[in-house]
């Protein structure tokens, strides 16, 4: 991870310092600070930096969890990222307005945490160079750097951060996945009509949004199916022991339990569930949706067998556009590509069709560019980026199945 000295830090405001002072007349006290954006989708971008784009290359700045508590979501991210940068250039670049421009992209490393992901993305708000940035895929960390973009006026593009809230950060902040109220409905609608549930109980993780999105979206869908929540428990990440929470949902006797947290507790929860009995179906979203996932369940064919959960792609697709993806990618790495492979190669090609589109790397012309995506073929579906800056697209479920993820339905917007 890279450190960042206070003379570095101070040298990154600085653009967007003497901007903010020199449109103000100093009279605002809170330009060029870092001040949490409201949600309320505002268009304003006070303290913009100058951007520089005069260079020969089109600079990407990308974040992302290549350590830590999530890392699976971050090297999988980038690794799809990469792979759409290394097809651009072997075609020679993006064309802008007439000439071909190779592109560039700068990557650090936030260790799956929240903090690390703001101070990047003070950095790249002082880098005049960036056209626009790809991350992150947590939702925490998205809606926590997001302001920092939308101040400086640098469109930023979430490859998979599903929870609402993010791109209500403001007008330059988009995404190409769906939004957890979708993948919420999606859950309890297949606990409802597929696996027939009636009392299910609910596992979330109070520290991330995107675990109490999800839970409550899934709580609001699946009473209103008519089934009952019988219990609503937390956790915190860092812990192991599950066990006295799983104690309680068996005590109020679930038919199933859905856990919408990260693959790394889930895995757990999963072992600690067995060694208590409990033996019905357990569900998730996307957060299960790593090659960890298993193996921290015990391994194939363990505590996790049979289990459920909802994700943005499916490899077994039928789809040409999946299957080229699929063969292309696991002839290049000798591994077929997980969901976040495919969505971190999305938003970098919905980047490139943006800037393409533009015909120009100006932030403002590529921000409103990529606002007008419309029936972008993409190997996670057919994307069209909506009023609120988010992809109406659908989403796949999958049964965990020895070592693999095996697809079960695919859903459609409502
Ligand atoms: N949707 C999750 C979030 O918003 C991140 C995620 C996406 C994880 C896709 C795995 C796969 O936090």
């Amino acid at each position: 991870m890279q450190k960042f000295s206070r003379a570095a830090l101070l040298k990154a405001l600085i653009p967007g310092l003497v901007l903010s002072l020199s449109m103000t007349g100093c009279k605002d006290p809170n330009a060029g600070k870092s001040t949490d954006a409201s949600g309320n989708g505002s268009t304003t971008t006070s303290t913009a930096a100058v951007q520089d784009t005069t260079g020969d290359t089109i600079n990407v700045g990308q974040y992302a969890s290549l350590t830590g508590e999530t890392s699976t979501f971050g090297v999988e991210s980038n690794a799809g990222l990469t792979f759409a940068v290394d097809e651009i250039n072997a075609a020679g670049g993006i064309e802008v307005g007439g000439k071909k421009m190779l592109v560039k992209v700068e990557t650090q490393d936030d260790q799956s945490k929240a903090d690390e992901a703001k101070t990047i993305a003070v950095k790249y708000a002082g880098d005049a160079k960036i056209v626009a940035v790809i991350g992150e895929v947590a939702s925490s960390r998205s809606k926590t750097a997001a302001p920092e973009f939308q101040r400086a006026g640098i469109p930023m593009i979430s490859p998979s951060s599903t929870n609402p809230d993010v791109t209500k950060v403001g007008d330059h902040i988009f995404r190409v996945c769906f939004i957890d109220p979708f993948q919420g409905y999606v859950m309890a609608k297949f606990a409802t009509e597929e696996l027939k549930l009636k009392k299910v109980a609910i596992l979330r993780d109070p520290s991330q949004d995107y675990s109490v999105g999800l839970a409550d979206v899934f709580k609001e869908e699946f009473t209103k199916m008519g089934g009952e929540i019988v219990a609503d428990a937390s956790y915190n990440a860092k812990d192991s022991d599950f066990r006295s929470q799983l104690g309680q949902i068996k005590t109020a006797a679930a038919d199933g339990i859905f856990i919408p947290g990260y693959y790394n507790e889930v895995g757990t929860i999963a072992r600690q569930a067995k060694e208590l009995s409990i033996t019905v179906p357990l569900m998730g979203g996307d957060g299960w949706d790593s090659e960890k996932l298993v193996e921290g369940a015990g391994g194939p064919g363990k505590a996790l067998e049979g289990a459920y959960f909802s994700t943005h792609y499916s490899k077994d697709s039928k789809d040409q556009k999946v299957q080229d993806f699929v063969k292309a990618f696991t002839a290049k790495t000798g591994k077929a590509p997980a969901s976040l492979v495919a969505q971190g190669y999305d938003a970098m090609m919905i980047l490139a069709d943006a800037i393409k589109r533009a015909g120009s790397i100006e932030r403002k012309k590529v921000r409103d560019a990529l606002a007008q995506t419309k029936d972008y073929v993409a190997v996670t579906g057919k994307i069209t980026i909506d009023e609120n800056r988010n992809a109406n697209k659908s989403a796949v479920v999958l049964q965990i199945s020895g070592a693999e993820f095996k697809y079960v339905k695919t859903v459609d917007p409502k």
